[in-house]
């Protein structure tokens, strides 16, 4: 996504200047062409040798640096940013950005430019909760449409503790990522299950299977990103949700059915990427089961629990159904999407090493309702969620 994107990173003068030098190091390895405008006060905390290191290109430090005006002047970089970026946004390059006070290489480059805007403030908690911050902080927002990645809640530079160090790094480029993605889901609510379920046999027993969630958050990623109103519905999983979507935790496959009947009916698009357990224990026990009591063999009885996907088949929104195969991939996903009566599905071959559960890439096929086949090339899952959001969106009416 961001493979030859022109980011403009503004560094204004705080101690998080020195995770700036990483934010470029990201961004570079993302593919995307990065120049770097420094205010006098950010060459107090990192030197401009290391921006230019980093990012390949010369770094725009002095308005009054004919050379620098002439090779990387504020329009030029003002003119040809995609997205500009400033991190860290101290309170006063905030301020000078809400007054229009073009006054350091920083400003006028933010300024000048018609690009996004998407600030990660840094600061002293409160000068964060100062109210000439925050009213300069939401003039940006409703005026200039400014998109901020809030700081983070912890021990700040200053000695104190509170809210204003800036945010990580890789939070920053994923909010740049969600900030040049295209808005294909504007508007649209999207579902989605993700996870294993556990089958409890009593307060410390479970069934369950490898699936991790990755792929389900992946998705839930990138249509957020895409500008849709994301429900995860997460099994239990290790892993972090997204920032900005609504997340719906739940243990069973009943929970998990009674958590997709709540927020069903007014999705427009639904992913059934969970890994739901397809038998539950018929019993369970309310007190841990003692090894004395079970004897040398216990026979577990298990009942089928309900296919969730195929009760979705009345359903008014676009259904997308995951398939774990083994072996005839494609045609074994034909037959499940016309059983289950879904739209489309998203095949994936669970027996590749370098795919499927517990893995960070995959490869997947999306097969639609009319046969056709989308292949979806090998790649990270968020990789592969991204092209899976382009294929379906295109397919909604
Ligand atoms: N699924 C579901 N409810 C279940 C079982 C599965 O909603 N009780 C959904 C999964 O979320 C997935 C799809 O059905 O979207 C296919 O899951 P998969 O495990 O591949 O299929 P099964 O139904 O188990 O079919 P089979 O055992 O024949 O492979």
């Amino acid at each position: 996504m961001l493979r030859g994107a022109n980011i403009v990173l503004g560094v204004s003068g705080g101690i998080a200047a020195y995770k700036s030098a990483y934010l470029t190091r990201l961004l570079v390895k993302a593919g995307a062409n990065v120049s770097v405008a420094m205010t006098e006060a950010a060459q107090e905390f990192i030197g401009r040798a290391t921006f230019q290191a980093l990012s390949g290109n010369p770094v725009f430090t002095n308005l009054w640096s004919a050379r620098q005006e002439a090779d990387i002047g504020h329009i030029t970089l003002a003119d040809k940013a995609g997205l500009v970026v400033v991190a860290p946004a101290t309170a006063t390059t905030i301020a000078r950005l809400a007054t229009g006070a073009a006054c350091d290489p920083v400003s006028c480059v933010a300024l000048a430019t018609t690009a996004p805007l998407l600030l990660a403030p840094s600061m002293n908690v409160n000068m964060w909760n100062n109210p000439v911050t925050q009213r300069n902080l939401s003039t940006l927002r409703s005026v200039c449409g400014a998109q901020i990645v809030e700081p983070d809640v912890g021990y700040l530079a200053c000695n104190w503790t509170g809210k204003g160090r800036m945010a990580e790094p890789e939070q920053i480029l994923s909010a740049i990522e969600a900030a040049l993605s295209p808005n294909l889901l504007a508007g649209k609510k999207v579902v989605i299950t993700a996870g294993p379920t556990r089958e409890m046999l009593d307060p410390v027993r479970f069934l369950s299977n490898r699936s991790t969630g990755k792929m389900g958050m992946a998705l839930a990623t990138a249509a957020s990103r895409s500008g849709a109103a994301v429900t995860l519905i997460l099994g239990p999983t290790q892993l972090q949700p997204p920032p900005g979507v609504e997340v719906i935790s739940v243990v069973s496959a009943r929970d998990m059915g009674d958590a997709l009947d709540k927020v069903v009916g007014r999705a427009d698009l639904v992913f059934k990427a969970a890994a739901v357990a397809d038998y539950a224990p018929e019993d369970f026990a309310m007190q841990k089961l003692k090894k004395g009591e079970l004897g040398g063999e216990w026979s577990l009885k298990l009942r089928q629990t309900t296919d969730l996907l195929a009760k979705l088949k009345d359903s008014s929104a676009f259904v997308v159904g995951f398939a774990a195969e083994t072996t005839d991939v494609v045609a074994n996903a034909k037959s499940k999407c016309a059983r289950k009566g879904c739209d489309a599905i998203v095949a994936n071959d669970v027996s590749r090493k370098d795919a499927g559960f517990e893995s960070d890439t995959n490869k997947v096929v999306i097969v639609r309702a009319n046969g056709d086949c989308v292949d979806v090339p090998f790649g990270s899952k968020a990789d592969v969620a991204t092209n899976i959001i382009e294929s379906v969106a295109g397919w909604l009416s």
